[in-house]
């Protein structure tokens, strides 16, 4: 065990009641800073996991280590230690924003002063002072995640615990609270754990993310590093005329068989990096005297790599 190991997942189960084998022995770390994302389809398992990480739920096989705790025997210390944020906000209606807070401060043991100091805080942390005496059903969508995040975040937890934190979010506030979340990650250090059905949120926001299937992690990797498991980027080139003979000689000898493919008017070539190779391979074409209309640079994206493990395209995508 490692106090570098915020997290610690071993052979992780859940069977539901009803006989549903939600979660089938999963392992992974997250590590002290991380922001460590779950992609997968409806039913994957996300909430399952994140929810007995959470200890809301119980663990059917396996463990759960938060901060070196054991989630079966420090759940006390556990809980003090991680803010959530669910799926669905489980906001209270008939209170307002800064009432919401308090109680949540009251939850976590703050008395006297300290309670209103904690409220000031969150207010300032989230940008919610303008809110603070509204009713919570009179707030937007977006104030009302940020409303939600500051009241797991009242403790000063280790580890944010987020279930689909921006889904049915606008783009512009989506991406506020991703800057949200890394400054909260840059100045007060803390790790999270989310799940997502966004790509571009786990591609810019993950520094790793796992894909998970059917309860099964079935790939685990910077975003970078899954990208470049599903293969390499390719240089289109739209051609004005066919390729001939002595042209298709010249294109194997100047590149190796496996990184060609062509069709009457299309030619692609494979390359480590796209962006790179884009001029060298150019000239090497024009020097083949192939007419190049126009090129295009195609580099693996997240949703192909999902589509490789999952066999799915992404929900959620606009
Ligand atoms: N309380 C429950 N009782 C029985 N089965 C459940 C319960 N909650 C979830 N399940 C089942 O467990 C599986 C995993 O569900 P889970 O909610 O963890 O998936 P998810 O990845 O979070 O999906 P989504 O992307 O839709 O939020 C599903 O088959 C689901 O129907
Ligand atoms: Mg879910």
């Amino acid at each position: 065990m490692s106090i570098e190991n915020v997290i610690e997942v071993k052979n992780l189960e859940k069977i539901y009641r009803s006989g549903t084998h939600a979660v089938k022995g999963i392992n992974f770390v997250v590590k002290k800073g991380e922001i460590f994302g779950m992609l997968g389809p409806n039913g994957a398992g996300k909430t399952t996991v994140l929810q007995m990480m959470g200890t809301l739920l119980k663990i059917t096989k396996g463990d759960i280590n938060i901060l070196n705790h054991n989630i079966h025997t420090d759940q006390k210390f556990i809980r003090e230690k991680i803010g959530f944020a669910l799926q669905e906000a489980g906001l209270d209606n008939l209170v307002t924003t800064s009432e919401l807070i308090r109680f949540h401060a009251t939850l976590f043991g703050f008395t006297g002063t300290e309670v209103e100091k904690k409220v000031q805080e969150s207010l300032t942390l989230l940008d919610l002072h303008e809110y603070a005496d509204q009713m919570i059903p009179e707030l937007s969508g977006g104030t009302q995640r940020r409303l939600d995040l500051a009241a797991s975040l009242v403790h000063n937890p280790d580890l944010l615990i987020l279930d689909e934190p921006t889904t049915g979010l606008d783009p512009s506030h989506r991406s506020d609270l991703w800057n949200l979340l890394r400054t909260l990650r840059k100045e007060r250090g803390i790790t999270m754990i989310m799940s997502t059905h966004y790509m571009e949120e786990a591609d810019v926001l993950c520094d790793r993310i796992a894909i998970i299937d059917s309860g099964e992690i079935v790939a685990i990797d910077t975003p970078d590093n899954l990208k470049k498991s599903v293969g390499k980027d390719k240089i289109e080139f739209s051609l004005s005329e066919k390729i001939n003979d002595s042209q298709k000689k010249s294109l194997f000898s100047e590149f190796l068989d496996g990184d060609i493919e062509y069709q009457s008017n299309k030619l692609l070539i494979s390359v480590d990096d796209g962006e790179t190779s884009l001029l060298p391979t150019l000239k090497k074409i024009m020097n083949i005297d192939l007419k190049v209309q126009g090129t295009k640079v195609r580099v693996p994206t997240l949703d192909d790599v999902y589509l490789k493990y999952t066999g799915k395209r992404l929900e959620g995508e606009s």
